[in-house]
This record gives structure tokens, sequence and C-alpha cells, in this order.
């Protein structure tokens, strides 16, 4: 099984557009100690012919642009691609905006929680993915499915409704449970994948089902729960935007250590994190605690 990171950003992506703290300055100098992520989504295939995208990023033709195992096969019709499926793990917009770049009436289908694709549904805009030819199909929680030859197992997260569907009025904002959902992905022969862009809390039950993986691709969206307060660009806590913090109380630094995962690597990385700088004390810190940091571009073999 072959894991492609088509970007390792959070929403905004790195740098964000209109960002000027710290680091993002040194992405628009083009610093060398940074190197710029395009928005959250990865590509995974059984036999490296069929894909399958988890996550539609806004940056998805970019990322096509960028991958040429996502490009049309050279000797195929006038009209083709190897993305033969893709999964959404919410509706977030770097999860759901990429779907625009995927109409032209090309065949493929999409995954969802049901309440996922309710959001799709009340969103007359998203039926110009025409439904006779892009399937809509219901991912049930902790259930297999064999989608374009993987065995994807979708499980619910702590997470958070997406923030345009956010009602101050209700509890959690609404949140219900398949908002936001994680993926167990194997193909036959070969070994699992995590992929767990966004999770609000670190649970017992999430360390049971992680226990012994090949590799773990986990929400890395900020360092610090205060990041973005003690930053002065959002006055929101990470956990708050629906994320679990890296380092400090309850965060995930340390939270799989023990859980046998062979690789383990961040992901959905927020325009201001610090483990964006090489060779900063931040990247010093999750290396040493047995993480890598996701970049657009890294291939996983499983
Ligand atoms: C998130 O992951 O919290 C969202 O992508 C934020 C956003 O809407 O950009
Ligand atoms: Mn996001």
């Amino acid at each position: 099984m072959l894991v492609k990171v088509l970007g390792a950003g959070a929403g905004g992506g790195f740098p964000q557009w209109n960002c000027n703290a710290r680091l993002s300055r040194l992405a628009w100098d083009g610093d060398e100690r940074v190197i710029p992520r395009t928005q959250s989504s990865i590509a995974v295939s059984a036999d490296g012919k069929r894909w399958t995208v988890v996550n539609a990023s806004p940056d998805l033709r970019q990322q096509i642009a960028a991958t040429p195992e996502l490009q049309p096969a050279r000797d195929g019709p006038p009209r083709n691609s190897p993305i033969a499926a893709v999964i959404l793990t919410n509706a977030d917009i770097d999860h759901i905006a990429g779907l625009f770049t995927l109409r032209e009436r090309q065949r493929f289908s999409l995954y969802a929680n049901r309440r996922v694709l309710g959001v799709l549904k009340q969103n007359r805009v998203f039926d110009i993915l025409a439904p006779d030819i892009v399937a809509r199909l219901p991912l049930p929680l902790d259930e297999g499915a064999e989608i374009a030859g993987l065995d994807v197992e979708a499980f619910p997260v702590e997470g958070k409704v997406a923030l345009y569907l956010e009602d101050p009025s209700k509890e959690g904002f609404g949140t219900e449970q398949g908002d936001t959902i994680g993926l167990k992905i194997t193909a036959p022969s070969s070994g699992t994948l995590f992929y767990i862009p966004g999770c609000a809390k670190m649970d017992d039950g999430l360390l049971d089902r992680v226990r012994g993986a090949d590799a773990l691709l986990f929400d890395g969206t900020l360092f610090t729960d205060t990041e973005a307060i003690d930053l002065g660009v959002l006055n929101k806590t990470c956990r708050r935007m629906g994320h679990v913090p890296i380092s400090g109380e309850g965060g995930s630094l340390h939270a799989f250590d023990g859980a046998g995962i062979a690789r383990k690597a961040y992901i959905h990385i927020n325009t201001t994190n610090p483990i964006l700088e090489r060779g900063s004390d931040a990247e010093r810190i999750v290396n040493a605690a047995g993480w890598e940091v996701s970049y657009d571009g890294m291939t996983i073999e499983l």
C-alpha cells in the first residue's frame, strides 16, 4: 500500500493567506527554515494505479499537478483519472472545497459519514458533482468497506462540527457523532495506516484502536493550546477549534507512547505551529518523542 501526503497543512495552508505571524512571514520570504504546505489531504493506493483521495482540499488541483500518480494515464482515453474514490473525514472547508476541482463529469465514488453527506446535500452547489456520475455513499462507523482495493474502516473521534455549522445555542455547538471520523486503512498483505487529521481529545478507546499500527498520521494542528491567542492571530484555544494540542496536559505528544506504533507523523499542521520550523525546539521535542513532521509529497510504503 502506498500513502502520499498531498497536503500537510491545516485549514488555510502554510503560509495562510492573511497570516503575518513569524513562521508565516518566514514562509512568505522564502526562508529555508520552513517549507510551505498545502491544505490537509492524503492519497492512498493498494496497487499504485487506482487512488483514493482522503479529504478534498481547496488545493487539490495544485496537489494533482505535484503528484504524477494522480494525473490522467498517458495511454488512457481522452478523459481519465486514477482517482477512483474520495473519502471525507469531516465537512470542514479544508476537506470538502476540493470537490469542486473534481467536476467535469468524471466518474468516482464519494464516501463520508451520513452527517457529512447531509451537509453536501443541503448545499446545492455540490450537485456540480452529478449524482449519476459521482455516487455518494455512506461510510458506516466501525464497519469495514472495500474502496478501490483498500479495506477502510471509519470510526468516530472526538471532534467538532464544521466552523460554518456551529450553533452557539447548542451544547458542543451542535456536534454529533459522525461529524469527525478517523480511518483505519489496509490492503491485502499490507500494513495498517490510521489517518486522524482532526481529533479534539485523547481517549482510551482511541488508544486501544491504534495499538500496533504500522503508521499513524495524526492531528498536529497547534503545538500549544493557547498558541493562536499568544500570537495574536485568533482568540481561540486549540481545543475550542476542535483539536487536541500537541504539548501540555492531555496533549498528543506522549499519548501514544507504548502503543507500539511503528511510525507516527503529525499532519494538518497550522500556519502558526513551531514544529514547521526546521531546527526549532518544538521540532526537536516532537522528534525526541518519536514523531515525524509530515510534509507535502511525503510517501509511506506499508
Ligand atoms: C479546522 O480544522 O479547525 C478547520 O479546518 C478550520 C477552518 O475552518 O479552516
Ligand atoms: Mn481542518
